[in-house]
């Protein structure tokens, strides 16, 4: 059991208000007593993700943000628009902790023998609610990092490994041979690039700015295609007819962008010697749109024929789907990488409170390339 385990630590929540206001702010929480099967983590790093922001900001623009309390213990308040009222209604006066990953050091166990044996072990775990100083969860849900990887090194483990990881195995478990990737300079797109080169999988990566299309090319990939250049159609349809690839991940969503990758996909099929029949050629084309970067509707233009699909994609069901015995199997795939394949690199490392500066928001809230924000809890903060 624990040795010295405080009762309270700092933690961030996000508060959607009936009366149409976002409230972020760090609160003092009860530190739970683990069960049995239970640790308590001292959480030391947890990535700022674009699936965290969604329950962070909850859709609200964070302009008009205004501080105020503490400011060891700050609190931002910003007025949410109708439209965003209406999305949120499942969520509205619930207290929500935030950051689905992170990693740290296990300070007190349950008596399970799974549970004693992580003692003062450095964990990863993706249990929701990792913005915090310490976290309680199920042994069985900690991934014991390798020796010589840091809980920094380790707190990225599972959304942007795992996703790739599933990529690539949605693309094996549903009969395709290439993969398309958009947004592909993220975080999460860098690793697609190694790891499609580590497994021999051709990869086609769009891209939207000429130095995102230099970055990816400096790892490795061959297939980049800029949709800022006036070529881009022809370019992908010729990535599209070099690779045969008929799967493709879309993370930006919105516009026509699913639609033109479709479409390319169809004149590849021809140009490799399908037959287009009478309702286009019988090969199946399937777009997973498994982010919202631009959150405006999705415009199919339907020049394509008949076999094709859009749906969306998400990790935890992608995980259900392959069952525990292959998802523990990636997670060590992940946990042999986390220096190579599946490292992840921070612009900057803030507090608790750090977070919830408003130019820091606004940084983070970018979602730019080669931006990701990590939070540390134990930065100018009191132990609680
Ligand atoms: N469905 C799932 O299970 C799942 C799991 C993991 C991740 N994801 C999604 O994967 C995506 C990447 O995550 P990440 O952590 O790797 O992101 P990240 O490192 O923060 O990078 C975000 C990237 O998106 C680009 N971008 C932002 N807005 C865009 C827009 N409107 N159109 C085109 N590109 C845009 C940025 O490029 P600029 O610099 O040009 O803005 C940047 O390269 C996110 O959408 C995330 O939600 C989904």
């Amino acid at each position: 059991m624990a040795l010295d385990l405080p009762r309270m630590g700092m933690e961030l929540r996000s508060l959607l208000t009936s009366g149409g206001l976002l409230e972020l702010s760090l609160q003092s929480a009860p530190v739970e007593p683990p069960a049995a099967d239970e640790v308590v983590l001292r959480v030391e790093a947890a990535p700022i993700n674009p699936s965290d922001l969604g329950l962070l900001l909850a859709g609200v623009d964070m302009t008009g943000a205004k501080i105020s309390g503490d400011p060891a213990a700050p609190v931002v308040s910003a007025p949410a628009a109708a439209p965003v009222m209406r999305a949120m209604a499942a969520r509205l006066d619930r207290s929500m902790p935030v950051g689905n990953e992170g990693a740290g050091v296990v300070v007190a166990a349950g008596s399970s023998p799974q549970a004693q044996a992580l003692l003062g072990r450095t964990v990863a775990v993706f249990a929701g609610g990792m913005y915090a100083q310490y976290r309680t969860v199920k042994a069985q849900e900690c991934l014991v990092l390798p020796a010589d990887v840091t809980a920094e090194e380790g707190a990225s483990c599972f959304v942007n490994p795992l996703t790739a990881l599933g990529m690539v195995g949605t693309m094996r478990l549903e009969g395709h041979s290439a993969l398309v990737h958009t947004a592909a300079a993220s975080n999460l797109g860098q690793m697609l690039v190694k790891l499609c080169r580590r497994d021999g999988v051709e990869l086609v990566n769009v891209v939207r700015r000429p130095e995102q299309a230099e970055m990816l090319r400096s790892l490795g990939a061959t297939h980049i295609c800029d949709s800022s250049s006036e070529r881009f159609v022809d370019d992908l349809t010729e990535a599209l007819t070099a690779t045969g690839a008929t799967l493709a991940f879309d993370a930006v969503g919105g516009g026509k962008l699913a639609g033109q990758i479709l479409a390319g996909m169809e004149t590849a099929i021809l140009a490799r010697g399908g037959v287009s029949e009478r309702y286009g050629s019988s090969v199946h084309k399937q777009v997973y749109l498994y982010g919202s970067l631009d959150a405006g509707p999705t415009q199919i233009g339907r020049s394509f024929g008949l076999a094709w699909g859009v749906g969306g994609w998400l990790l935890t069901f992608f995980l259900k789907r392959i069952g525990p015995a292959q998802a523990q199997a990636l997670r060590e795939d992940v946990a042999s990488g986390l220096k190579t394949t599946f490292a992840s690199h921070y612009t900057r490392t803030v507090s608790l409170s750090g977070a919830l500066q408003p130019d820091v928001i606004a940084a983070y809230g970018r979602r730019a390339t080669g931006e990701k924000f990590l939070i540390s809890p134990w930065l100018d903060q009191p132990a609680g």
